[in-house]
């Protein structure tokens, strides 16, 4: 059986791009580039790349960018934009559980959660950073976004998702919060480009920050720094807080020497 994360992206490149979350491309490739310094041959790779716009739009800022991601929709989607606006993005159909790169990239992203939260053990998300640490050259840098677990603790994730509603995107309804796993579990619908409505049962990890700095201290990061997360405006102006939905993290693996890495797991499937 198809796990959410599959089916809900299936025969779904046209709708992606009018979701409410994709539309703050530009400002997020400002801070991206911004955090590149002046490294104009830096290569990218995007992990969860959906229809690649981060990728695109990098590559038509002049950097060598990967995308990947696990659905040949989105991909395909993004295969088209790519020939139209005449960029040279790779895009690979990869399981970011299981990259297939050692230490080639200078900055990683995941952006809008990417596959991170998305996986249904903590296992398997661990994998994904594992993999994202192991694809970095010493040094690289990973920058992503993701569910900020504060956030549900103080307020109501339904009536956020309900207020943040717009015609023809994605709902979510009968959201449940489980404290004990920091995990939102709801129903999730969606029309497809064909039309068709599909309900899926969905749930996602919300993480707290210092569980993520300890993820990342345990992987070859030294440096891990987390702010709020603002569409399309992200910045290391913005402290996270309680009010913030999702945070931005932005973690730098060691330079010297990267310690190795905890073996990958074989459960995590
Ligand atoms: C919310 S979208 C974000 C996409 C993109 N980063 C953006 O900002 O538009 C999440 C993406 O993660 C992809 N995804 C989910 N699980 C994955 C996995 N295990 N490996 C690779 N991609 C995955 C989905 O197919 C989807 O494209």
């Amino acid at each position: 059986m198809k796990a959410w994360y599959e089916e809900l992206f299936e025969n779904y490149g046209q709708q992606y791009d009018r979701e409410n979350f994709a539309q703050g491309t530009l400002g997020e490739c400002d801070f991206i580039e911004r955090e590149l310094g002046d490294n104009r041959a830096a290569r990218i790779l995007d992990i969860g790349c959906g229809t690649g716009r981060h990728s695109l739009e990098l590559a038509r800022r002049g950097y060598a960018v990967v995308g990947v991601d696990l659905s040949d929709s989105l991909l395909a989607r993004a295969r088209e934009k790519a020939a139209g606006q005449d960029l040279p993005v790779v895009f690979q159909r990869q399981d970011a559980r299981a990259l297939p790169f050692a230490q080639e990239f200078d900055l990683a992203v995941m952006i809008c959660e990417g596959a991170f939260p998305l996986m249904e053990t903590d296992e398997m998300n661990f994998a994904i950073l594992r993999s994202a640490a192991q694809a970095l050259k010493p040094g690289g840098k990973l920058i992503f976004t993701t569910l900020n677990g504060l956030f549900p603790l103080f307020h109501s994730v339904k009536d956020f998702l309900a207020a943040h509603a717009a015609d023809g995107n994605a709902t979510c309804h009968a959201n449940s919060f489980d404290l004990m796993t920091f995990r939102d579990h709801n129903l999730t619908v969606v029309e497809d480009d064909s039309g068709q409505r599909k309900e899926l049962a969905c749930s996602e990890r919300y993480y707290v920050p210092s569980e993520i700095t300890w993820l990342l201290k345990s992987l070859a990061f030294h440096s891990v720094e987390i702010f709020g997360a603002k569409l399309g405006a992200f910045s290391r102006g913005d402290p996270l807080t309680t009010e913030d939905y999702e945070m931005l993290v932005i973690a730098e693996k060691q330079r010297d020497r990267p310690r190795s890495l905890p073996p990958p797991r074989s459960d995590f499937h």
